[in-house]
Parts: C-alpha cells; structure tokens; sequence
C-alpha cells in the first residue's frame, strides 16, 4: 500500500515538474513592460525597460534555466571541468595568478602574456611590466562572461558532458519531440506561402523551392548515434585530466586548455554538432540544416499559443527563412531564381534606424545586416499568418488586459531585450536588437491594429514602402528576358 503509493507520487511528481516550468515570457510580459513607454511609440522601450539587468532577461533567465536543470546531471567528467569552471569564474584570482606567474624569470612572463594573448587578443611586449599586463587583463575581462573570454569550445567543454545525459532525459526528449513536432507542422505554413509567392510562380520555381525544403532541408537532431559518439568523445577527456591535474593555477589551467583545443582538432566533428552544446540564446543555420538550442527549447513548454508562436515560433521562422533568402552571403542553388527584395527590407532598416537608432546604430540597413533582416522580415509574415490561421479563433489571453494579437509581439519582443554591453557583442551580421524589434512592427500592419496606434504614431510613421517577400502580396518579378533581378515594386 505504502509502496504503491510512493510511486504514485513519483509518478505525479514527473508531471508536474514537467508542466512547472515558469512561463519566463509570461512573467517579463506581467512584470517588466514600461507602461510608462507606449507602444506605438516606441515598442522596444516599451517591452524592454532601460534598467533590466541582463541576467533578469528573457534570454539569459532561459539559458540560467536549461543551466539549472543540466546541473541535476552528475558525469565522471564534472570534477575536471568543474575545476576549470569554477577558475574562469575567480577572475579576480586570474588576475592575482598572472601577477605571481609573471614575476618569475624564465619562462613564466610569456606563458602569462600567452594566456592574455589568447584571451583578450592583445599582443605584449617582453618588457612590458607584470603589473600592466595583468591589470589589462583584468580591464578586458572585467564584466564579460567566460564565453566571450574563453571562446565558444571551453563553453561546449563545460556542459557537452552533461548535455548528453539531458539528451537521454524524459524531458530532453520532451523538448527535443515538442521541437520537432513544431518543424514539421510549420514546414505546412512555409510550403502554402512559396505556393502563393507570384515570383516564385512567374520564375517556375515554386517547385524547385518546395523540393529544397522538403528533402534538402532539415532539422538537426541529437540522434542516439550522434549521443554515442559524442560520449566517446568526452571519454577521451578522462586522459587529459590525468595529464594536467587541475590545480587551480594558471599553468595548469593553460595545459588544461591547450589539452582540450587539441582534443577538438583530433575529434574534429561536423559544426553543427558543435553548437549543440553552445550556451547562449542561439539557433543557428547551416544552410541545409537549423539547429535551435536548449535554452531556446524550453519556450516551447507554453500553453499559450500566441506567445510560443511569437517568441519559439519566430526564431524558428528565422532560422527556416535563411536558406530561402538570398542576400550576398547565401549561396545555394535557390538565389539564381531569387528576386531581389534587398532593396525593400534596407529601406525599412535604415528608417529604423534614422527614427530610433541614437548612437546605436551602426550597421542597420546596410548591405552587411541585409541576410539578416531580410530573414526577420520574410520570418514574421509567415509566423504570424500561422499564428492568425491556425490557433487565434482558440487563443484565449491569460493575461488581463493584453489581447493574443498583442501577446504574440510581446513574446516576439521580450526576446530580444538585453542591454548595451550584450547588444554590441551582435553586431556584425545582426542589427541591434532595438532596431530588429521595431523595424519589423512598423512593417507588421497586424501591430499597428492590435494595439490601435494611431497613423501619425512614431512605429507606424515609420514603416517605408510595405515589404513582402513570400507570400501573394510579394513582388512579380518581370520575366527574365532583359535582367533576372529586376523586380516589381508592388
Ligand atoms: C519608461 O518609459 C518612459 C517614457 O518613455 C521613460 O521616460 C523611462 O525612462 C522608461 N523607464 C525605464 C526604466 O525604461
Ligand atoms: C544578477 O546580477 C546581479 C548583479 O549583477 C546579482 O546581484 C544577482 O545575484 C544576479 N542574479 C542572478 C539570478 O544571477
Ligand atoms: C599573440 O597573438 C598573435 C596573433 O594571435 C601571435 O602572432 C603571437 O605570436 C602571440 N604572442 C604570444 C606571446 O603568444
Ligand atoms: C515556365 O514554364 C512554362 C511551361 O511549363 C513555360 O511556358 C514558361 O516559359 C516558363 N517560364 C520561365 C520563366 O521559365
Ligand atoms: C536535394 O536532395 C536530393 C536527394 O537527397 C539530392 O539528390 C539533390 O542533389 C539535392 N539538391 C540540392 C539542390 O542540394
Ligand atoms: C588514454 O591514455 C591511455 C594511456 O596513455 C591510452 O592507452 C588510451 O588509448 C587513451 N584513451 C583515449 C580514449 O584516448
Ligand atoms: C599546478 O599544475 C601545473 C601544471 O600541471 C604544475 O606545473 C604546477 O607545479 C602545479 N602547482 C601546484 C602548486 O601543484
Ligand atoms: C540586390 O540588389 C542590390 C542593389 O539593388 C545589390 O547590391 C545586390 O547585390 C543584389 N543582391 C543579390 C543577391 O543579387
């Protein structure tokens, strides 16, 4: 009697954990929205407020979670990079070890310039004193996370152990089918817009795209064999915590280090399998293959359709969006049938930016953050009629005062608030956060009527010419008798 009832509380113990996760989108869009900022004037300011600590939002509350859980699992791996862990965190202790290595003749003074070398990027000279060394260590370091400092294989070193055995848990199967299931019904919505897309039909391509996305196009899975060869992998690791014995110092830390970026070099595995043991709030693309990230996959634990479908469902979108448009740095077969919507999606980024951008704005709407956004923009169009055909005469707001249509941009935005030290960090390739977030809802007219902005409001001045890449309200493209690119302006 006693024993059967302990396993019925074993049992119910199992679910509820499953169904407790906290609602972290839920929670930002009930307690850290600026109702001081309006909407229509400006979104970002709105949902993301200026004194939000990084560690308090969204994104990092997610990868702290996944964190949390994957720490429940114990590897024989976890003292040694427990070990190193727990020494790229004492950075202050860094600092202190630099200074006591560096003061001894010999060989010590290189091998503490090496160790800066490798992590801050700076180059020293032997003369320069011990003191100015460390200490510019210390200022580069100072603030950033071990990822940015240590680079992205001591990140995967950390945790590829223990993400394996979150693989093989109830709940990493959970969240790896609930993201499969959404791939698969969601690769639906994208074939029906390439079938509508009138210059995919005027170019005969429309074929040709929904060959690529179905039998060219996939999502990367942590299949069994996959799980067993990677803990073949971290087997190996057990020699070289022999080797190096972790001792809390700076040389055995570089040994540790220089151990375990040779194992990567011998072991080399396909990239993407790589970033599957990343940290961060990542999803990638590889062209043939999406890979969407842990801490990104516990998103897809909500009821609410509208926010899983703003916040899980756009970063899908995006990811699926990359293999099919074609900026100068996509290049499979799919961009000699492309018609060139480069143009419409810079415009929109660009008076973004001139509206809202202040000193933050860099790059946005230049040719360098065009994949980019015109992957956001081709994105938001399709989830959102996903999210208008398939679920909104469902959908029931769970928050007073906040209608599904809204709930769905506030998803969409909460994610990607952060502050300036982490938004420059994306640079490059991507606009600043501020930038994607409101250049996308000036573009989404369903914005502008969920939250009844009125027509002179900053979000809706500031939508440009209306920009559609997929879908029947997309461009033509003229036959290609005198040049291929050229496109219809509709
Ligand atoms: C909230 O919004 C108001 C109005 O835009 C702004 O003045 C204030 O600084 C914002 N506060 C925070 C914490 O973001
Ligand atoms: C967030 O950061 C603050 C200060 O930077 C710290 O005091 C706090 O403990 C951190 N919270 C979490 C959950 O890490
Ligand atoms: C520092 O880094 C540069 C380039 O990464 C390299 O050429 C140089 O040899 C390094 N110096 C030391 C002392 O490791
Ligand atoms: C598309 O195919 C039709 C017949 O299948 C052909 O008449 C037409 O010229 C083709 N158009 C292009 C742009 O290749
Ligand atoms: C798509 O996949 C099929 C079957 O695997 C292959 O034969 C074809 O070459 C692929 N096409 C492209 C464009 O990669
Ligand atoms: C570990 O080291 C031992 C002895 O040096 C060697 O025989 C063995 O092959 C190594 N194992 C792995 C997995 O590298
Ligand atoms: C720590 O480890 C390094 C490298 O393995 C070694 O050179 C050093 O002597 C050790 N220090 C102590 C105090 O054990
Ligand atoms: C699209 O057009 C722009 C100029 O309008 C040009 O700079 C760019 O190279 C074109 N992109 C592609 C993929 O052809």
């Amino acid at each position: 009697m006693t024993r059967f009832s302990v396993l019925f509380y074993a049992f119910f113990t199992i679910i509820t954990a499953c169904s407790d996760y906290e609602d972290l989108v839920k929670t930002h869009i009930e307690t850290k929205i600026n109702k001081t900022a309006d909407p229509c004037t400006d979104f970002y300011a709105h949902v993301c407020p200026t004194d939000l600590p990084y560690n308090q939002t969204v994104a990092d509350r997610l990868r702290q979670l996944y964190q949390q859980e994957a720490a429940k699992f114990h590897t024989k791996h976890d003292e040694f990079l427990g070990h190193l862990r727990a020494y790229t965190l004492s950075f202050q202790k860094i600092v202190d070890d630099l200074l006591g290595v560096c003061d001894i003749p010999g060989d010590h003074k290189s091998q503490a310039i090496g160790f800066v070398n490798r992590t801050t990027g700076i180059e020293f000279s032997e003369s320069l004193p011990c003191e100015f060394i460390s200490y510019t260590f210390g200022m580069k370091a100072s603030g950033k996370n071990p990822k940015m400092l240590f680079g992205e294989p001591l990140e995967m070193y950390f945790y590829g152990p223990r993400e394996l055995e979150f693989s093989k848990s109830e709940l990493g199967q959970r969240l790896s089918r609930n993201v499969e299931n959404f791939f698969e019904t969601f690769q639906g919505e994208v074939q029906k817009k390439f079938l509508e897309t009138p210059w995919l039909i005027n170019k005969n391509a429309t074929e040709i795209y929904l060959e690529f996305l179905k039998s060219n196009f996939s999502l990367f899975q942590k299949t069994e064999k996959i799980i067993r060869e990677w803990d073949m992998i971290f087997e190996t690791l057990k020699n070289y915590s022999t080797n190096c014995k972790p001792n809390n110092t700076i040389p055995s830390f570089v040994c540790a280090m220089e151990e375990l970026n040779k194992l990567i070099k011998e072991e080399a595995r396909p990239s993407m399998e790589f970033y599957m043991f990343g940290q961060g709030l990542d999803a990638l693309n590889l062209d043939d293959q999406i890979l969407i990230n842990r801490a990104n996959q516990f998103l897809t634990l909500t009821n609410n359709k509208a926010r899983m479908l703003g916040g899980f469902g756009f970063i899908v979108a995006h990811e699926i969006m990359h293999t099919f448009y074609s900026s100068e740095n996509n290049d499979n077969i799919l961009k000699k049938y492309w018609t060139n919507s480069s143009q419409c999606v810079r415009k929109q980024y660009a008076a973004t930016c001139r509206e809202f951008g202040q000193e933050q704005c860099f790059f946005s709407g230049t040719m360098m953050t065009n994949e980019e956004d015109g992957s956001d923009l081709a994105a938001i169009r399709v989830i959102y009629s996903d999210f208008e055909k398939n679920y909104l005469h469902n959908e029931k707001s769970d928050i007073a005062g906040v209608t599904p249509q809204q709930m769905f941009f506030y998803s969409l935005a909460s994610l990607w608030c952060t502050d300036s030290q982490y938004s420059l960090g994306t640079l490059g390739s991507h606009s600043d956060p501020y930038i994607r977030v409101n250049a996308l809802l000036a573009q989404m007219d369903e914005f502008k009527e969920s939250f009844q902005c009125a027509e002179d409001s900053r979000m809706v001045r500031s939508k440009v010419e209306h920009c559609e890449i997929f879908g029947s309200d997309a461009p033509q493209t003229r036959k290609s008798s005198h040049n291929a690119l050229l496109t219809d302006s509709t």
